[in-house]
């Protein structure tokens, strides 16, 4: 365990267990035997690396996996995802242990809403109610009266009566498309996703007239100016839905290029174009939600760390607008498979 004390001490810095792994091990055989072993569940995102999604117990969208964290009877929930989805399972079920494999995985949109100054910008309009979308701190799910995901966040607004006012945070794009769709006059935090933000209407357009047969299809969380040439727009699980659905051949897709992965092996004779950033870099590959890897994964279950710990005030304070949320999706049937 010698090795183990060394790596504990420099995952402080580095945010994963930093030791070698056998390199004739075979990793896939590995945590499937952790997981029997442990009783452990592991829960991954659309964005997450294919291998990651094909070893998952539970494939999903942020409402999904958190529907999924809220009633799994396992001892360990190993999030292959961000910071914020593990620790929104340990909020669902506090009594478990929440494992991420790399505690790094942050994301833009929730670094983009301190809750410190998010405060006093709620002081400010104390007659308002707060949506956050779930995307977001623990800490500012404190400062929350119901969260939201893509999938649930018209049902949400519209559950809200016309005369009460709302403030939307963190997402900017997403609260412009939800003021667009409800005519709700919300007041918005400025914040975004670094990987929705990217891409470029330019190169979208000229690809589109290469391809004219292509549906283009995208996530509310791209800027208006994106949205507005969508023939569709949802959430990853909406996203895979369409191109399950719709009888077109080819999709230009402008959200993180993992879901694709998906998409693929759903429809095998269909195409599936990742749209493109502004520049030729790999933008649309989430930089956070790619932090995790197999070696990462397997070296977090093999010794339960890093481990998702929370001040119980947060846990205690921050559930009910994670509850709310998940009340308002039974009652309008948004139940993920
Ligand atoms: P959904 O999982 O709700 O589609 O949101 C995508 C996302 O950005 C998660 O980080
Ligand atoms: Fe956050 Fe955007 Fe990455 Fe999702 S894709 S985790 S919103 S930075």
């Amino acid at each position: 365990m010698a090795d183990l004390h060394t790596a504990t001490e420099r995952l402080n810095l580095n945010g994963f267990l930093d030791l070698e792994i056998d390199p004739t091990l075979d990793l896939v055989e590995e945590i499937n035997r952790l997981k029997r072993e442990k009783n452990a569940i592991i829960l991954a995102h659309y964005y997450q690396d294919s291998d990651i999604q094909d070893i998952a117990d539970y494939i999903g969208d942020s409402l999904g996996l958190s529907q999924k964290a809220a009633s799994t009877d396992a001892d360990i929930i190993v999030f292959a995802g961000v910071h914020f989805m593990a620790e929104t399972a340990k909020m669902l079920s506090p009594g478990k242990k929440v494992l991420l494999p790399d505690l790094k995985a942050g994301c833009s949109l929730a670094d983009s809403c301190p809750p410190a100054l998010f405060k006093k910008f709620k002081e400010k309009h104390p007659d308002h109610l707060v949506v956050s979308y779930i995307n977001c701190t623990a800490e500012l799910k404190t400062l929350t009266d119901i969260c939201c995901t893509s999938t649930n966040a018209l049902a949400i607004i519209e559950s809200i009566p016309k005369d009460q006012p709302i403030i939307f945070a963190p997402d900017k794009n997403l609260g412009a498309y939800l003021i667009k769709k409800t005519g709700r006059d919300m007041i918005l935090w400025n914040g975004a996703c670094m990987v929705h933000e990217i891409f470029s209407h330019e190169r979208i357009v000229k690809l589109r007239q290469r391809h004219p047969n292509a549906k283009f299809i995208a996530h509310p969380e791209c800027e208006a100016h994106i949205l507005d040439m969508a023939d569709y727009i949802g959430s990853t699980t909406g996203l895979l839905k369409y191109t399950i659905n719709d009888s077109a051949t080819e999709f230009i897709v402008a959200t993180e290029a993992g879901i694709l992965h998906q998409m693929e092996k759903a429809s095998p004779h269909k195409t599936f174009i990742p749209a493109p950033p502004e520049n030729n870099c790999a933008c649309n590959d989430c930089p956070h939600m790619k932090r995790n890897t197999l070696e990462k994964l397997y070296l977090c279950m093999k010794y339960e760390l890093p481990e998702i710990i929370l001040p119980e005030w947060v846990i205690a304070q921050g559930r009910a607008s994670i509850d709310r949320m998940l009340e308002i999706s039974e009652k309008a049937g948004l139940i993920a498979g």
